[in-house]
């Protein structure tokens, strides 16, 4: 039964008091503890106190959800997730950090529902120009909703993303969906029927562009109720910068989400991302040229990737908040590209999924060495990932490497990448810099 309007301000108001009460009488003990005490036994609705206040702090951010959609089954449920329980999962990574190839893991199990970058939309209608905002306001604004809608997206509400698509969707059908190729669920029947015969599985992979010539514009009630028939959902951003920009969604249980935390050596992806974002990573081109740091480079734009991953990886790795218990794993790059196989299987059981043998397949089919890369497979993952994960050592300069891993030194710390202090050491690759190390998921 849903909640009717009076009766959820009514239990709203009431919450706020009697949380206030609480918050007066036991001011020392954590928030937490007053919230699960505080469930209610007899109500004449099904919903919970907790999410009733959740939900009223929610109206007055101005978003637009009903009881219904904050109802959960129980307010204890984070902790005791059940195997049949939908999973959502959330990769959370930066730019050339190795993100496609762990989102491949999750594109090829025939249950889960695969979104690549859905928050690209957001981003580009907020912040227009800038990939890296440094004002606040506006952080926040995109963070605000990119968060709405990466709620939306895992409750399969695909039509939430009509509001950013431009031109803007006409009859729940636009051609305009960013990187809608690197979606299996959004090239294979029943969302896209077109004869696309045997080669469909790596079709897909191959020329993601193939997708959107043969299926056309992609129907997005038909991609929601595909979405509503897979078992689990999953979406790979670079645009969240820390764990803790999550923890609103991380805390709902009715969400269910777990976060994947990709990290990669930062001399890694600073190597990477010369090479892809030309433009703005010309300086640094130019500084490897000619052997001089030009005075206008941009130091931000490594040393916000260390910080936004050094912030992450201590609350996930050493203060291990009560929120992230069970749903944070941490993955480096560098061991997926090592041990694909593995590091899959690791990731699944974290997940509490079946590694469908398709996953495993996939894997094997992708990690063996190819050499034949051209430019336009710039963002596949099709490729040597062991042999690239460490190459970033003979395309960084002596200076370069030094540079960064100074900026970044109590990251590379946490994460076992070691540093270099002679040219020689960096360009000995038969010496791996990646130490060998555990990070057991935090359960
Ligand atoms: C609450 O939900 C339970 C089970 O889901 C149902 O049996 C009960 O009738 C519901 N109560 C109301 C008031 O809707
Ligand atoms: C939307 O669909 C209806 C019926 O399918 C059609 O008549 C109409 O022309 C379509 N509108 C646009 C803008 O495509
Ligand atoms: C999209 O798919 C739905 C079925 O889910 C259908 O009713 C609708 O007509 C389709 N829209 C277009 C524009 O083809
Ligand atoms: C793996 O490669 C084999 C042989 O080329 C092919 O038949 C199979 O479909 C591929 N599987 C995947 C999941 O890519
Ligand atoms: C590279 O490192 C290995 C192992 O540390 C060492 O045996 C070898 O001599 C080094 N090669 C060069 C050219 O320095």
């Amino acid at each position: 039964m849903q909640c009717s309007w009076k009766s959820v301000m009514l239990l709203a108001l009431a919450s706020i008091a009697i949380q206030y009460t609480a918050i007066r009488t036991f001011s020392t003990k954590p928030l937490s503890l007053l919230y699960s005490g505080l469930t209610p036994t007899g109500h004449a609705v099904n919903c919970s106190l907790r999410d009733l206040t959740k939900l009223g702090r929610q109206r007055l951010e101005g978003t637009d959800q009903g009881c219904d959609e904050a109802r959960t089954p129980s307010a204890s449920s984070v902790d005791s997730v059940n195997a049949n329980k939908r999973i959502h999962i959330l990769i959370l990574a930066t730019t050339r950090s190795g993100s496609s190839f762990v989102g491949q893991l999750f594109n090829q199990h025939p249950e889960v529902f695969y979104l690549f970058e859905p928050l690209y939309h957001v981003q580009l209608a907020l912040l227009p120009r800038l990939s890296q905002s440094k004002n606040q306001a506006e952080r926040r604004v995109m963070l605000g909703a990119a968060r709405e809608m990466l709620r939306s997206l895992y409750h399969c509400q695909l039509s939430s993303l009509e509001t950013y698509i431009r031109p803007r969707p006409s009859n729940h059908s636009t051609d305009k969906l960013f990187r809608r190729g690197a979606s299996r669920s959004l090239c294979t029947p029943p969302v896209c029927e077109a004869p696309l015969g045997l080669e469909a599985q790596s079709l897909v992979l191959a020329d993601e562009g193939e997708c959107v010539r043969r299926c056309g514009p992609l129907n997005l009630s038909l991609a929601a109720d595909t979405c509503r028939g897979k078992r689990h959902a999953a979406i790979k951003t670079v645009r969240i910068p820390q764990i803790s920009d999550l923890r609103a969604l991380i805390q709902d249980p009715r969400l269910n989400l777990k976060v994947v935390q990709l990290v990669r050596d930062p001399r890694g992806i600073l190597a990477s991302r010369i090479e892809t974002f030309r433009d703005t990573y010309r300086l640094w081109r130019l500084w490897r040229a000619t052997g001089r740091r030009p005075h206008n480079l941009d130091l931000g734009q490594i040393n916000t990737v260390c910080e936004d991953f050094l912030r992450s990886v201590s609350t996930g790795l050493l203060s291990r908040p009560a929120w992230l218990r069970g749903r944070y794993m941490l993955l480096r790059y560098e061991d997926l590209a090592r041990f694909p196989l593995q590091k899959a299987r690791e990731l699944y059981a974290f997940l509490g999924l079946d590694l469908d043998h398709s996953v495993e397949d996939w894997i094997i089919n992708n990690t063996r060495g190819t050499s034949d890369l051209s430019s336009r497979q710039k963002f596949t993952t099709v490729r040597d990932s062991a042999a690239n994960a460490e190459n970033w050592r003979v395309k960084l300069s002596f200076d370069m490497v030094v540079y960064t891993q100074t900026a970044c030194k109590p990251l590379l710390e946490l994460l076992g990448y070691k540093r270099v202090f002679h040219p020689r050491e960096l360009r000995n690759v038969s010496r791996s810099l990646v130490e060998d190390r555990t990070f057991l998921p935090f359960l």
